[in-house]
């Protein structure tokens, strides 16, 4: 007899994926103690069985309008995760990062319905993925509407890692040959831009587990070493090595960083000064 395969049920799915199921559960949650939010809690959550389908949901409400109808979108988001399931794992480590590292945020459920800066890079990842197909103005077309809707400007070109958090969102712009990698963090208003004195590749690149302080701008082709931190406000134009802090205006490196990670931690003290 020929063995095929079963499609999984929804409590399979819920079941083999922690975060998918701790976001229903507090949709449920909300849907039993919130009556004005059941609709939404049932539209955007509890209707679908995968998180993909939901995100796909969410980012299309969110991005369509008249030229860029909702159904049409959401069709090309579920193609892009249904193509390339890394997105879905990078989804997942970024909603872990959000609920990790911002102390504002005790669940998994708000981030993917509210955070702009969660939502934003979703609408990265996606409009990456078309980059990468060659479908260019649709991808230029979504980061438009990112910019519109969250006020964050990612160019579609733009690498990134997974377990980003963009805290806030507000303000955050990103140049078309900038690389992010795993377990950065960063506030509002963070610039990874150029000078405006070089071509071709010339964003920051940004090691893993960097924390980048709120209004920080870091422009030119420089490297932000591995664990190193931004101070707020500060205009960076010289690379940092790994596990430095650097900050002021002009930034100077203003000492070591005592954590390994302090994306992770978020640990946004600035060490003693070195003699
Ligand atoms: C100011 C700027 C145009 C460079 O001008 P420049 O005349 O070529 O200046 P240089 O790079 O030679 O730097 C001269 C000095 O000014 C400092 N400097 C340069 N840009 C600075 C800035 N934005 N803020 C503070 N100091 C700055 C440099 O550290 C350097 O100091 P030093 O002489 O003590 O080493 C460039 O650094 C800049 O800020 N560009 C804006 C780009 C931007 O807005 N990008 C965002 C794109 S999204």
């Amino acid at each position: 007899m020929a063995i095929t395969a079963s499609k999984d049920t929804t409590a399979d799915l819920v079941m083999h994926d922690p975060v998918w199921q701790r976001i229903r559960e507090e949709a449920a949650a909300i849907a039993r103690d919130e009556p004005l939010l059941a609709s939404m809690a049932y539209a955007a959550v509890l209707h679908h069985e995968r998180l993909e389908d939901a995100l796909s949901y969410i980012l299309a409400q969110k991005l369509g309008n008249a030229e860029l109808p909702p159904l049409g979108l959401r069709e090309v988001i579920q193609e892009a995760f249904a193509s390339d399931p890394d997105l879905g794992h990078a989804v997942r480590a970024d909603l872990v990062a959000v609920n990790e590292r911002d102390p504002a945020c005790r669940s998994f459920l708000k981030p993917l319905l509210f955070f702009k800066g969660f939502q934003a890079i979703q609408n990265h990842r996606v409009s990456h993925w078309l980059w990468q197909q060659k479908r260019e103005t649709l991808a230029f077309l979504l980061q438009s509407r990112g910019s519109e809707v969250f006020a964050v400007d990612i160019n579609p070109a733009s690498k990134f890692g997974r377990g980003i958090l963009i805290d806030h969102g507000t303000g955050v712009v990103i140049g078309e040959t900038a690389v992010v990698e795993d377990n950065v963090s960063m506030l509002q208003n963070v610039t990874l831009g150029g000078t405006g004195k070089e071509t071709g590749d010339r964003h920051p690149k940004i090691r893993r587990g960097v924390l980048i302080g709120a209004g920080a701008k870091i422009l030119g082709n420089i490297e932000i070493g591995e664990g190193a931190k931004i101070g707020a406000g500060s205009v960076v134009l010289i690379p940092v090595p790994p596990h430095c802090t650097a900050a002021g205006v002009p930034a100077k490196i203003v000492g070591n960083c005592e954590c390994e990670q302090p994306a992770r931690e978020m640990d946004h003290g600035l060490p003693f000064h070195r003699d």
